[in-house]
This record gives structure tokens, C-alpha cells and sequence, in this order.
């Protein structure tokens, strides 16, 4: 990682972008330099606080994005020894997400562009996970599939070029990390519970019990995870409820999903005759995901990218990259100083901003 100040002579069609990124609960932040990548980037995490609520509660996660957000902002600066002229460019997630919790990043982001006389960017939160794998692989580029799965989002989305998304299929109810943070609630690990659920899953003992594959009988690329959920629910109820229960549940939910997500994907490539597949997203942090799709590319000749752990969930880093690739583009830019947040956005309109509600 880039750790100098930069030598403004050396820079002068290069781009210096601040992302910022608070849609849900947690507040990103990051430097990326369209030339020489990711500077720097701070993330704060407001899981801890939620935890005790069983999900998050927006007001409590508006309020402390307001706490965090400039003192991360400074950190980030002082980490890169950047100061803040040498920046050409805020990008903020517009949404989608909590509006209260994108106001702040969107106020933020405008104000400071507006201080600084340079351009303010909104960007799509969806298309920060899309190219989220470029910022440990800058050479990578369209056309490819990409799985996008995260706590709102389970999509299979043919990348054509930068511009050119198309939404194969998507979850008709629950997103797939959310059917992982409702079956791990279910099982009693907490909120969210994705990452603890797998790592419980170790435990367990393969094929004690199988769950359905929702949906793979049914031509179409559209996902369904609700009724697994309710599956795991009666299925740990029937159960003697012992550690070694918690643990078999979690493993054949865990299967299920990855299994399910496995068949649409390969499903995908061969309709869509894509040579490579990014996985993005919260749930792209999961091993078995993983591996199964690693173990698919190599089945199809297909490669298979995964953004680095720490780039899978929230962050800023995606944005500010998301920022400077709409920055390189030719896509029309918002420049009315205006505050844009949409809680609901499209992905196919992504381009559209429509009416705050
Ligand atoms: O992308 P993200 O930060 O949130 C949204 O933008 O929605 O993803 C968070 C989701 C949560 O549902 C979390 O439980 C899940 O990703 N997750 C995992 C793992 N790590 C995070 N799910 C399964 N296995 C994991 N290892
Ligand atoms: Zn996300």
C-alpha cells in the first residue's frame, strides 16, 4: 500500500478520489488513486452496538456514522499523508440503504466537495461490491458473471462492459446472507450471524441432515432462500438442541445455500458463455462458497475471482473505487451540488437518480 505524499507534478491527469460509504452499519472510508490503486482505507464497524438488538436499528446507526465518520476521514489523510486539496473527487454511497445512515456520508461527501471546489460523485452501493475484486487486481476487467451476495442482495448479474449491467436473476424473498443471519439467529449465535453460523458448520456432520436446493427445478436464474430458513427453524426444533445439533444444522443450511448458488451459477456461465465469474459481497467471504466455486471453475475452464476477505462486506475502499472508474467513464455525473440518497435504487437505474420519497 501506498503510504508517501504525492508529488503533485507526477499526478497531473491522475485522480485522487475519497469514497465514503455509511448505507448500513458500517462506516467506510478510503483514498484510491486511479493510477496507482488503493492509498489507504479505515473502516469502522458498528456490529458490536447492533448485536444487542438482534439487527440493526438505522437511528442508532445514523447517529454514530455522524460520530465516526470525520474522525475516520482524518485518520484516512493523515495515514496517506494526503491533505485534503490534493483530492479531485468525493464519491458517497447514494444508495441503496438506510436513508438517515446515507444521509450522513451524502452530506458529508457534498459539503466537503462543495469546501473544496471538486466534483461529488453518488454511487450505486451495488456497483462498489460489482468491482470490488479490482482493487487486489487492477488488471481485471468486463465481460464477466458476477454473484453478488451479500445481507440485501443475492444477483446474478452479466458485467458486459463498465456500463453495461444486466440482472440474469435475483432472490424473489430473503437475500442469501440474510437467510445465514436468520439462521443463525435461530440457532442462537447472535447478529449477524453469517460468519459464526460457517465457522459452526465445521462441526458438523456431513449429510445428518439435507435440506432442499429452492428453486434449481425451475428453469431461470431467480433464487428463493426464505423457506431454508424455515426448514433450519423446524429442524432444530425436531432436534435435541446439543451442540453437536446447532453445529449439523448449520452445516446442511451452509450446503444448501452454496449448493443452490452453485447450480444457478453454473447455470449462468453456460447461458451466458462468460469465461470468468466474480463473486462479490458479504457472503463471498464464505470458504465452502468458496472452494465449491473454485472447484466449478476448474470443472468449466472458467476463472474465478474473489475480492480479498476484508473488501467482501462494507467498505469504503469499493466506493472510492467505484468513483474513480465513473470519474474515467463517460456517464453522466450529477453536478447540481444537490444531496442524493435513493434507499431504493435499481441497479438497472443506477444512471436514472429518482426522487428522494
Ligand atoms: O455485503 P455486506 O456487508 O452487506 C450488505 O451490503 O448487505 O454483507 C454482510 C452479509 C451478512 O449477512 C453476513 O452474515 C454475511 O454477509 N457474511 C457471511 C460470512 N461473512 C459475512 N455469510 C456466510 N459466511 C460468511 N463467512
Ligand atoms: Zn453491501
Amino acid at each position: 500500500m501506498y503510504s508517501q505524499g504525492l508529488d503533485k507534478s507526477k499526478v497531473n491527469s491522475a485522480k485522487l478520489i475519497l469514497g465514503i460509504e455509511t448505507s448500513c452499519d458500517e462506516t467506510g472510508v478510503a483514498l484510491y488513486h486511479s493510477e496507482r490503486g488503493l492509498l489507504a482505507h479505515r473502516l469502522y464497524s458498528q456490529v458490536a452496538m447492533h448485536d444487542e438488538y438482534g439487527g440493526v436499528v438505522p437511528e442508532l446507526a445514523s447517529r454514530d456514522h455522524v460520530e465516526k465518520l470525520l474522525p475516520l476521514i482524518r485518520e484516512l489523510l493523515a495515514e496517506a499523508q494526503v491533505s485534503l486539496g490534493e483530492i479531485n473527487a468525493i464519491a458517497y454511497t447514494a444508495g441503496p440503504g438506510l436513508i438517515g445512515a446515507l444521509l450522513v456520508g451524502a452530506c458529508t461527501g457534498e459539503a466537503l466537495a462543495f469546501a473544496l471546489g471538486i466534483d461529488a460523485i453518488p454511487v450505486h452501493h451495488l456497483v462498489g461490491h460489482l468491482f470490488s475484486p479490482m482493487l487486489a487486481e487492477p488488471a481485471l476487467r468486463p465481460p464477466f458473471l458476477t454473484l453478488l451476495v451479500s445481507g440485501g442482495h443475492t444477483m446474478l448479474i452479466d458485467v458486459a462492459s463498465f456500463s453495461e449491467l444486466l440482472v440474469l436473476g435475483e432472490t424473489l424473498d430473503d437475500a442469501a446472507g440474510e437467510a445465514f443471519d436468520k439462521t443463525a439467529k435461530i440457532l442462537g449465535l447472535g447478529y449477524p450471524g453469517g460468519a459464526r453460523l460457517a465457522a459452526l458448520a465445521c462441526a458438523g456432520r456431513p449429510g445428518h441432515y439435507t435440506f432442499p436446493r429452492p428453486m434449481v427445478d425451475r428453469p431461470g436464474l431467480d433464487f428463493s432462500f426464505s423457506g431454508l430458513k424455515t426448514f433450519a427453524l423446524n429442524t432444530w426444533r425436531a432436534s435435541d438442541q446439543s451442540e453437536q445439533a446447532r453445529a449439523d444444522v448449520a452445516l446442511a443450511f451452509e450446503t444448501a445455500v452454496v449448493d443452490t448458488l452453485r447450480i444457478k451459477i453454473e447455470r449462468g456461465l453456460k447461458q451466458t458463455g462468460r469465461r470468468t465469474l466474480i463473486v462479490a459481497g458479504g457472503v463471498g467471504a464464505n470458504t465452502r462458497l468458496r472452494e465449491a466455486l473454485a472447484a466449478l471453475g476448474r470443472k468449466l475452464g472458467v476463472a474465478v475471482h474473489f475480492p480479498p476477505l476484508q473488501f467482501c462486506t462494507d467498505n469504503g475502499a469499493m466506493i472510492a473505487l467505484a468513483g474513480a472508474l465513473e470519474l474515467a467513464g463517460s456517464v453522466d455525473r450529477a453536478d447540481d451540488r444537490a444531496i442524493h440518497v435513493y434507499p431504493r435504487w435499481p441497479l438497472e437505474t443506477r444512471h436514472i437518480r429518482p426522487g428522494i420519497p
